[in-house]
């Protein structure tokens, strides 16, 4: 209903990973090249962490467009929540791979197989699991034992595991150790810093049509960065919501007054820092503190006694 109004083509804050929005920063671009260089030389198994709303489904859709052009065979799966029998028939269907048997060992054997092909072929097959940590302890495990799936010098399956940094936590459990060893490389989305907030407001805004009138004022975009933290999700609501509430009252270029009622309204201010907690429990499981501190105590007795 705004775009006329602020000569825009389509919404330019859509919540959807749509990578023809993807703002390219130097972490993007690294965690971008990470996965491409990850498949090219068949590393094998790549995690891609990052907070809440930062741009991880965004990037692997990016990558999944790399892959395609690259004629890649892919999966994707994007429901973590699947038992193990509904992963290996999502995996399967997703490559291609006909298979109507239900039997664990039948499959493995007939993806190895495919595998090999591609392998012949010069391709590899590269396995991506987004929100991976929802994954259950068994499907893990089935993802580490599709890890042993190689050649003698290399892996014929590449695997990318995405998802929120709790996830990097799990893969730090005892019983999740073999799966983290297996780990060779490493990304990781990050929230924005207040230049690249404006660039990347200003660049959705070009995409969606825009002919380069400033929309948002400076200290608007200011306050949007201090309220959305940087995480560009929370800049997509902050943003159409302004725009919305500007059409609204037929005003523009949008000021900070604005942004101010969207983020109150939405519940979205930023919330002075909390005192840190430092209890005794926090300090006992803290070993670096424990042994500072009983080094205090030593040196304390010893001036205390006069030493
Ligand atoms: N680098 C970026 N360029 C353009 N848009 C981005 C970028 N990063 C995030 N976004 C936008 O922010 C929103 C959230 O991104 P996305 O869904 O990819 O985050 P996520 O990290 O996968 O979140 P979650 O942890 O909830 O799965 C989307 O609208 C997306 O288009
Ligand atoms: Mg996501």
């Amino acid at each position: 209903m705004y775009k006329k109004f602020f000569g825009l083509r389509e919404n330019p804050f859509n919540v959807n990973p749509d990578p023809r929005y993807l703002f390219v920063t130097p972490h993007t671009e690294e965690a971008l090249s990470c996965l491409t260089y990850g498949v090219q030389s068949r590393k094998g198994f790549i995690l891609l962490t990052g907070e809440v709303g930062t741009g991880k489904t965004t990037l692997i859709n990016k990558f999944l467009e790399w892959l395609h052009r690259e004629s890649l065979p892919t999966a994707f799966i994007f429901n973590s929540r699947l038992n193990e029998d509904q992963f290996f028939e999502f995996m399967m269907t997703d490559f291609g791979i006909p298979c109507d048997t239900r039997s664990k060992s039948q499959i493995l054997l007939r993806l190895n197989q495919w595998l090999l092909e591609r392998y012949r072929a010069g391709e590899t097959g590269v396995l991506i699991i987004d929100e991976a940590q929802n994954l259950s302890p068994a499907v893990l495990e089935e993802i580490r034992l599709l890890t042993n799936l190689e050649t003698y010098t290399e892996k014929l399956l590449q695997i990318v595991l995405a998802g929120q940094p709790e996830l990097d936590h799990k893969l730090r459990q005892p019983e999740l150790r073999q799966l983290r060893q297996r780990i060779t490389l490493r990304s990781k989305t990050y929230p924005l810093t207040s230049e690249e907030t404006s660039g990347y407001i200003t660049s959705r805004l070009r995409i969606a049509g825009s002919d380069g009138q400033p929309i948002f004022t400076p200290e608007a975009i200011d306050l949007i960065h201090r309220h959305s933290r940087g995480i560009p999700r929370v800049i997509n609501v902050l943003c159409e919501h302004s725009l919305i509430n500007a059409f609204a009252d037929q005003r523009k270029p949008i000021t900070a007054e604005i942004v101010q009622t969207v983020a109150e309204d939405f519940d979205m201010l930023v919330a002075e820092a909390p005192p840190p907690q430092t209890s005794l429990n926090s300090i006992a499981e803290n070993p670096r503190l424990v042994e500072a501190l009983e080094g205090l105590a030593t040196l304390m007795d010893r001036l205390r006694r006069n030493e």
